[in-house]
């Protein structure tokens, strides 16, 4: 088993030499387009910490981007998919199946919001499920129309880059881009004109009057938005506003879809970040946390809605994959024996109150937002007009990494720092990494 031990170490600048040397053999082969935060590579992972090929332990604040929440070399993850190795790695549940699949697709029955009759569908990638859950909308509606939100991020693939919001780096050139899909306003209360308090309706209704005017109630298959809007800045939206879609939704017959692809599977604190607001989806989007970081996704959702496609119609030679699928089971597993949402809640209690007081010393900090392990900070040069300040995310997150704590940025702006701790991190790694942050506030 690798223990990687849990504490900070930098022994040489970073990224150090065997990275340098790793990072000139990718520059020959690796294709430019493909980027990577921080080019530090990879020796051993496990509970909060990276360690690299020249020995330095880096406190990981990004869980490869929400995805190893139970830690990257879970021991309950490790076991099951280690096993599975043994026994077989591939039939292609198409071809022959096997019981992993249906395990997993139990848990997502079990786990999911609402006591309706679920069944699910498994791929590889968060697109892949976004891609699929679209296709059986429009397979059970016989409608066409996809309605995203602003800020919205859905993957890269052609549907989903056309369903995703912002343009560089992910839209850029890549056109022409799937039809039928519309963009509407979301309740980004931060930046909403008449204030944080009226978002939620004024929101709301400004979505609704877009739907209903331009593209037609009877018209859409399916609203699909993210609880939590991930890689749009961590946006959580107004309160209210998540439910009213919802009751459009199913007032006029349209398949109400939460991706939580990010914000699923105990990141927030709940198992799925629609549950704060009592919001009951007609479909779910999981990825990234489910399977403590093997390729796996699914579509859940109401079983009559799942079963409208015709056999055959769904699928994929990988989705699923039998090893994936017992990651997924040890995953879980470790969600339930380590109580990871209790976990979420207190990181987000000890984040919040850290970033709190470092808001009163350093302006920059607009807004600090989120729940559970997904937290964010929105950089500003003014508090009053609050115009975004990608430079200083930029810097930032350039002088954490210096001192050995992997952050991550995004937001339409680029100018959000966010914070996705592996659930399992310890509370001494969590505080020193807001230390190092706090250090580099001071010396930007
Ligand atoms: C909300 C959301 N949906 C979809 C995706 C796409 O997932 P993947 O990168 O696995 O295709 C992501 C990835 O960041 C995401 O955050």
């Amino acid at each position: 088993m690798n223990a990687v031990p849990q504490e900070r170490r930098i022994v040489t600048a970073i990224p150090g030499p065997k990275s340098q040397e790793l990072q000139a053999r990718r520059l020959d082969t690796v294709a430019g387009g493909v980027g990577s935060t921080l080019p530090v590579f990879t020796k051993r992972a496990g509970g909060g910490i990276i360690e690299d090929v020249d020995g330095n332990r880096l406190i990981d604040f990004g869980s490869g981007i929400a995805v190893t929440s139970v830690g990257a070399s879970a021991e309950a993850v490790v076991r099951r998919a280690a096993a599975q190795l043994q026994d077989f790695t591939h039939t292609c549940f198409m071809v022959t199946p096997y019981e992993g699949y249906v395990e997993v697709c139990e848990a997502l029955a079990e786990l999911t919001p609402g006591d309706h009759a679920k069944k699910s569908a498994l791929f590889n990638s968060g697109a892949e499920a976004v891609e699929n859950a679209v296709k059986i909308a429009r397979s059970y509606t016989k409608r066409q129309a996809v309605v995203v939100f602003d800020h919205g991020y859905h993957g890269r693939t052609n549907l989903t880059m056309g369903m995703t919001a912002k343009n560089m780096p992910y839209k850029q050139g890549f056109g022409p881009f799937a039809p039928e899909v519309y963009r509407v306003p979301v309740a980004y209360g931060y930046r909403w004109p008449t204030g944080a308090e009226n978002c939620g309706p004024e929101a709301a209704a400004q979505a609704i009057d877009n739907i209903t005017k331009q593209i037609g109630a009877d018209n859409v298959a399916a609203i699909v938005i993210e609880p939590v809007l991930g890689e749009g800045g961590f946006i959580e939206p107004a309160k209210g506003f998540l439910p009213a879609i919802v009751k459009f939704a199913n007032d006029n017959g349209i398949v109400f879809v939460a991706d939580e692809i990010q914000s699923g599977f105990c990141r927030t604190g709940q198992w799925f970040a629609c549950e704060d607001e009592g919001v009951v989806p007609d479909l779910i989007t999981t990825a990234k946390g489910i399977a403590g970081g093997l390729p796996l996704a699914a579509v859940t959702g109401r079983a009559e809605i799942m079963d409208s496609v015709h056999g055959g119609g769904l699928g994929g030679t990988y989705g699923g994959n039998p090893v994936a699928c017992a990651a997924a089971l040890g995953s879980i597993e470790t969600m339930k024996e380590l109580d990871l949402n209790a976990k979420a809640k207190r990181i987000e209690e000890v984040m919040k109150a850290r970033l709190t007081a470092m808001q009163e010393k350093f302006p920059a900090i607009g807004d600090i937002r989120g729940r559970g392990a997904m937290i964010a900070i929105e950089l500003v040069k003014d508090p009053v007009t609050k115009e975004p300040y990608a430079e200083a995310a930029a810097a930032l997150a350039k002088a954490c990494h210096a001192e050995g704590v992997l952050v991550l940025t995004c937001g339409t702006y680029g100018n959000v720092l966010r914070f996705l701790p592996p659930l399992v991190m310890g509370e001494d790694l969590l505080n020193e990494g807001l230390d190092i942050i706090e250090n580099a506030f001071a010396q930007i």
